[in-house]
């Protein structure tokens, strides 16, 4: 008897787990995560889906708020709806909105049937979240609209350690005419009458992810990339907070769409209060015919909720994208510290001076050396940014014999103190195409384009139609080429302009499409590739690409003054682990600013791939002397911002004394970064109250050698007397006795 019941327990306790996250009664949905619960329903009359609860643990149903309706705001107009349409009493902006064939844009989609299981789909050419049965559990909501024919399946998955809920959603054409998309918000909810401010990132090149804080008030507020890619201006991420919400404490609602391309956020709030949140593709760039027959997917979106104020919200969104959106297997990896040539060198290379190069670099303990931009071109030499761009063929003037021997000699290095090779990256932008180029003559209209329309120039290049099939088939294998052609373990993924003419305003979406296939294909027949985005900057950091590839470039900006404002902004969604941050020489190319090595190294050392960006013959003696401690203490933080949970104590926009710390996974050692921006005899450091910590835990630190509990670190704080100066920095460990 004991011998079968066993087993039957464990089943029965696997199934109770699993189907715990999502329960429907009747047809009232709860999703359940370990501090979040969403609340949903079918309205029995009309079966429409109608909002009940997005945040802290809560159980039951309670009937909803009273608003008083009148002749002009009635009936849809005055619920909280899950996937509002427009036409049928509703003002809000729709999550969908639909073009049919006689040109009307109403829709009906109204409840059909559910379904629950254990496990994720994954979404068709798309990015997207994953796990398995025991991380996430997933409900689909079926609906119909029954006038057009036209069926709208929503998916919510819920990750429930992670207070995590990711939405996509399906629209199949069943009729017998074509349909035009003109509307897609992945994500879409209505927030009660509650007082909100809604945080996001803006920027441009050399200054992303600057956090901007507003008050949700009546209206619209719409921010939104038509840039064709996700972009420097916007991040398709924000958070919504309660006014008084801080780092630690208080309600946060965060955000973020898994896509690449154009999109816009919007929050809307209305006459009654209730809150409209739609965040999906960018209208002005959705215009998607579906056939008969025919299936359009939405991107996915993300919404993390948490009541640890804005660093919980940040944590959920790194621990879900490092373990479920990441599938590259270099994500849990210690990265190599890498130098590139392009600050040293731009243009100027060849075979012999980049061996040379090669070499300082190994001097200096260097594992991984990146030949960036100008190896390549034939009957363009890539000498310069007006010409060659689209000829992946290494040029014969620099590159005699090819890339091989080439590469050998740099392999033929070993790693200062180590019996390991010296790696080999290089520099590619595939999507792009000078017109002064041997792929332009062929192939002028393998660029986006719109008829007769000038294709307008940036950086004396075009953007190929990666929507179209011989685009990516013509990426993968020249990609392909160049990584068979030597021994290549890195390629930086390059893409420096926005999209101008498109000739329909879906090419956008068809382009990511086409993207995601191009590098889909590479990641996967190339696994032992360490890829890094780069989109002159932090231009396409973004959930899409961080599925596919485990790092991007965080900003073209390496002053690191600049660069911990940068930093510390990208790290409200995407993990420090994802962030590429190099040390460059001073003065700073971008701001002429000088900071110290040691300054420079602690910023930098904060993210998941460490490396420099210089000329190492040009280094001070003192500061080739500094590289290798530098390197050894990069090295050894770095499993912390890989795998540790990260807390940002103080940003620069607030304190003059900006910090961060990491804690590790197992909780025993914390690692902390304490700045001082500017050099004050007054007033006084403020103590430096630290995170994560176990308060009944005793930890040493490395700032005055005591050992106190982690009630007093978090508590008390640490008092740091900086030296007097500008751009100050300590690093302190803390380690559990
Ligand atoms: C669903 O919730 C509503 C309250 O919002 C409640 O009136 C109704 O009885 C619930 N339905 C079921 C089947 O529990
Ligand atoms: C979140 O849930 C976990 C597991 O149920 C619990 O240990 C923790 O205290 C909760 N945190 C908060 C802030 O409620
Ligand atoms: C819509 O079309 C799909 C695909 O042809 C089919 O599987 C589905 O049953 C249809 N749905 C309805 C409600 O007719
Ligand atoms: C209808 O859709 C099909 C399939 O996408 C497409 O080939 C056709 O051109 C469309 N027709 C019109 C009139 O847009
Ligand atoms: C990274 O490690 C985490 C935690 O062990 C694991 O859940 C995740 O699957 C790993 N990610 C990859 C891409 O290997
Ligand atoms: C390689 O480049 C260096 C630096 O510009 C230059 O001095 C040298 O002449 C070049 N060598 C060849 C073979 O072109
Ligand atoms: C760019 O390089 C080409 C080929 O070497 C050369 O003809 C041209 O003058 C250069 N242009 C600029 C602006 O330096
Ligand atoms: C083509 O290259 C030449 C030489 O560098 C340059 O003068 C010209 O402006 C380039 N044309 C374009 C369209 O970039
Ligand atoms: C690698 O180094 C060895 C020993 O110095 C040398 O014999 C060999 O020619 C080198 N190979 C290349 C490709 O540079
Ligand atoms: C590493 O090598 C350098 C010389 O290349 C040497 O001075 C140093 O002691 C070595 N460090 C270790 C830890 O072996
Ligand atoms: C990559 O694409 C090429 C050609 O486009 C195809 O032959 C190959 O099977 C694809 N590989 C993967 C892993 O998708
Ligand atoms: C802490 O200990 C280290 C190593 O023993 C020593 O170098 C340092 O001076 C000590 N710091 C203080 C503030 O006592």
């Amino acid at each position: 008897m004991i011998l079968f019941w066993v087993p039957c327990v464990f089943i029965l306790l696997a199934g109770w787990v699993s189907g715990e996250a999502i329960t429907a009664t009747g047809t009232n949905f709860t999703l359940t995560g370990d501090n979040v619960s969403y609340l949903f329903q079918i309205d029995p009359t009309t079966g429409d889906i109608i909002s009940d609860h997005f945040g802290g643990p809560a159980d039951d149903f309670v009937p909803p708020a009273y608003v008083f309706s009148n002749g002009w705001n009635a009936g849809l107009a005055t619920k909280r709806r899950e996937f509002p349409d427009i036409g049928r009493s509703d003002f809000r902006l729709p999550a969908i909105h639909i073009e049919h064939s006689d040109g009307s844009t109403v829709s009906e989609f109204t409840y059909q049937s559910h379904e629950i299981f254990a496990g994720k789909p994954t979404l068709p050419g798309l990015p997207s979240t994953y796990g398995t049965e025991d991380d996430v559990s997933t409900l689909l909501v079926k609906l119909y609209d029954n006038y057009w024919d036209v069926s709208a399946v929503l998916s919510y998955s819920i990750f429930p350690h992670y207070n995590a809920i990711a939405r996509s959603f399906k629209i199949t054409n069943n009729g017998t005419r074509n349909i035009t998309i003109q509307r897609a918000a992945s994500f879409s909810t209505d927030f009660p009458n509650l007082d909100l401010n809604m945080i996001e990132v803006h920027g441009d090149w050399a200054h992303e992810f600057n956090r901007v804080e507003r008050t949700v008030d009546y209206g619209e507020t719409t921010f939104r990339s038509t840039e064709g890619f996700s972009s420097h201006l916007h991040n398709p991420f924000f958070a919504l907070v309660s006014p008084a919400t801080t780092e630690s404490t208080g309600e946060a609602w965060g955000f973020n769409l898994v896509y690449t391309g154009s999109f816009a956020a919007t929050v809307e709030r209305f006459s009654h209060g209730f809150v409209r949140i739609l965040l999906g593709l960018n209208p002005l760039h959705t215009n998607i015919n579906v056939g008969p027959g025919d299936i359009f997917t939405s991107p996915e979106a993300v919404a993390v909720y948490s009541s640890q104020g804005l660093g919980g919200m940040s944590r959920s969104f790194h621990d879900l994208y490092r373990n479920h959106l990441s599938r590259s297997g270099f994500t849990n990896q210690t990265r190599p510290i890498l130098l590139n040539s392009w600050e040293g060198n731009e243009f100027d290379i060849n075979e012999t001076s980049l061996v040379k190069l090669a070499g300082e670099a190994q001097e200096l303990g260097v594992e991984l050396f990146v030949m960036d931009d100008g190896w390549f071109g034939v009957e363009y030499p890539r000498n310069n940014d007006s010409l060659g761009l689209g000829d992946w063929t290494p040029n014969p003037a620099k590159f005699p014999h090819g890339l091989k021997p080439f590469v050998e000699q740099v392999n033929n290095y070993t790693v200062r103190n180590t019996s390991r090779s010296l790696k080999f990256g290089i520099w590619v932008e595939p999507e792009m195409v000078n017109p002064n180029s041997t792929l332009y003559k062929q192939h002028p209209d393998w660029v986006m384009h719109s008829g007769r329309h000038t294709r307008t120039l940036t950086r004396n290049q075009l953007v190929l139609n990666v929507g179209l099939p011989e685009v990516q088939d013509h990426i993968i294998s020249s990609v392909s080429r160049i990584i068979e052609s030597a021994n290549i373990e890195y390629i930086k993924w390059d893409n420096n302009r926005g999209i101008h003419q498109q000739g329909h305003p879906s090419d956008d979406y068809a382009y990511m499409l086409g993207l995601y296939r191009v590098i889909d294909n590479l990641t996967t027949t190339y696994p032992h590739v360490l890829f890094e985005g780069c989109a002159s900057g932090g231009g396409r950091f973004d959930a899409g690409l961080l599925h596919y590839w485990p790092q991007h470039w965080t900003s073209d900006n390496t002053d690191a003054s600049d660069r911990l404002t940068i930093q510390l902004g990208t790290s409200l969604v995407y993990p420090p682990s994802a962030m590429g941050c190099h040390v460059s020489a001073i003065p700073n190319g971008v701001t002429k600013r000088n900071i110290s090595m040691e300054y420079r190294s602690h910023v930098a050392m904060m993210c998941g791939s460490f490396g420099f960006e210089l000329n190492p013959s040009e280094m001070s003696e003192d500061e080739q002397k500094a590289v290798p401690a530098i390197i050894e203490q990069a090295q050894a933080i770095n499993p912390l911002v890989l795998s540790g949970s990260f807390h940002r104590l103080a940003i620069p926009d607030k304190s003059n004394w900006p910090a961060a710390q990491f804690v590790s996974r197992t909780g025993d050692q914390s690692v902390v970064f304490a700045f001082q921006q500017k050099a004050t005899t007054k007033p006084s450091v403020p103590p430096l109250k630290l995170q994560g910590l176990d308060s009944k835990a005793r930890y040493s630190n490395t700032l005055d050698n005591g050992t106190y509990s982690g009630a007093t670190y978090m508590n008390a704080g640490l008092n740091i007397r900086f030296p007097t100066g500008d751009y100050k920095s300590k690093i302190i460990w803390l380690n559990r006795q």
